[in-house]
């Protein structure tokens, strides 16, 4: 069976939550599409190298999830080189056997259009910057500035801009708790399965 469940949304969204049990659920495979962006811009050099040659320990570093992974991310997810050479593998995994879930900021609109299923993550600045601060600690200020920063920068890049696909569904976690978040996007899935 080829099915695919792209979740698309701003950082700190509950993509990740929601894909992880997504795909636990139904026996998808899960595909993390911002830990492509983030490899790449932590390995250092030339990106368009990086992404071209990424390994799998690269995927398996212990510092991607810092802010400074998440922005030297979206510095070199402007690039379309970069976007590019990580776009074959994505839509490999999209269309594999058996059904997939990836999320990021472009499945919907340009990985996979033909998704069968598409949701578009969302929750105010404040309620996801809090989330992160509740991950990474230290200055909450700073972690609000940087959420803010990223999400501009991925919503106004010429290609690929983070933006929800027509026929996405939104679903706003800022007052949902992440039980009834994943219930909502399992009934959906199960709807169209
Ligand atoms: O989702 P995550 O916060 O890990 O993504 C890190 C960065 O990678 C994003 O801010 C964005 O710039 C970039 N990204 C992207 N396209 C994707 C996934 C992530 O441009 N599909």
């Amino acid at each position: 069976m080829i099915f695919t469940v792209a979740i698309d949304g701003p950082a700190a969204a509950g993509k990740g939550t929601i894909s992880r049990a997504v795909a636990a659920r139904f026996g998808f495979a899960h595909l993390d599409t911002g830990a492509l962006y983030r490899a790449v811009g932590v390995k250092g050099g030339d990106p368009v190298s990086a992404a071209r040659g990424l390994t799998p320990e690269d995927l398996a570093r212990d510092d991607l999830r810092t802010l400074e992974a998440g922005q030297a991310a979206s510095r070199v997810a402007v690039i379309p080189e970069v976007r590019a050479a990580l776009l074959e593998f994505q839509r490999r995994f999209a269309r594999r056997e058996g059904g997939a879930v990836l999320d990021g900021r472009d499945i919907g609109t340009v990985i996979c259009p033909e998704a069968e299923v598409k949701l578009f993550v969302t929750a105010s600045a404040e309620v996801r910057a809090h989330r992160r601060w509740l991950e990474v600690g230290g200055d909450a200020e700073k972690v609000l500035a940087e959420v803010r920063e990223r999400d501009d920068r991925d919503m106004n890049r010429a290609d690929a801009p983070l933006k929800p696909a027509k026929d996405a569904v939104l679903l706003d976690t800022s007052a949902l708790g992440a039980e009834a978040a994943i219930a909502q996007a399992i009934a959906l899935v199960q709807a169209r399965l």
